[in-house]
């Protein structure tokens, strides 16, 4: 084996030790991230923190809208490096409860504002309003992606920014269907669809990030 496939081969786990004993483990938001796991509740990878963390910095938007709360993990991370105001949405009863319990906990109920309720119908409703985001986090339901993808260019100011998570869907998407199972066909077909789509948009300059379990960044171009 070469010198670079086995630095390739490196397990995951040992890297992101490394990484965490470089920062001395003092990530401030460690017990939602054990909860999280504990409770088996998706929330994004320490690489999509780390990445995400540093867009918002270089970025600074005065308004976040995420899609997909959760317990609000990436809420609170998001409202600790930018002054922005964030708009969060999630539709699952028990989650909505432990988000707010968190936002209580660490003081960001000001900060943060939870609708609850889904995300389609969200959507509509911020486009009626006229709302305009500057950075847009999609991290919910992947199957719909491509269905929100139009509600979600209407809402985003020029410029503004959309950082998507796990387009990869546990690397399904990178698969010939044939070799997916018949369930999570139209999963596959989606995603796929929502790649092309965000990369083949001329409205958005997109790329494609293999970080986690696939990231994609679409900048919104400045239509003047
Ligand atoms: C991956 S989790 C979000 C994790 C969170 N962003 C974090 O990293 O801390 C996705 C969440 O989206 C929610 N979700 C999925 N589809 C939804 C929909 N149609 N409307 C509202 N919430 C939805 C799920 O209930 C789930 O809690």
């Amino acid at each position: 084996m070469s010198y670079r496939q086995k630095k390739s081969d490196i397990d995951r786990d040992r890297v992101l030790d490394f990484i965490n004993s470089v920062y001395k483990n003092d990530e401030k938001y460690i017990d939602l991230r054990e909860y999280a796991k504990e409770n088996n509740i998706p929330i994004i990878s320490e690489s999509v923190r780390d990445l995400l963390f540093v867009v918002l910095e270089v970025k600074k938007p005065k308004t976040i809208l995420e899609l997909g709360t959760a317990i609000g993990y990436s809420s609170l991370l998001m409202s600790e490096c930018t002054d922005s105001s964030i708009t969060t949405v999630e539709n699952y009863e028990e989650r909505i409860i432990k988000a707010k319990e968190n936002f209580i906990k660490y003081d960001k109920k000001n900060k943060i504002k939870l609708i609850e309720g889904d995300i389609s119908e969200v959507l509509i409703d911020l486009e009626k309003e006229n709302k305009k985001f500057d950075f847009v986090f999609l991290d919910a339901a992947k199957g719909q992606y491509i269905k929100w993808l139009p509600h979600i260019k209407n809402i985003m100011s020029d410029e503004s920014l959309l950082f998507s998570d796990n387009i990869f869907h546990n690397n399904d998407v990178l698969e010939s269907r044939y070799l997916i199972q018949k369930r999570d066909r139209t999963i596959h077909k989606n995603m796929r669809e929502f790649i092309y789509s965000i990369v083949s948009d001329s409205e958005f300059m997109t790329k494609i990030i293999n970080v986690g379990d696939g990231i994609s960044i679409s900048i919104k171009k400045n239509e003047k």
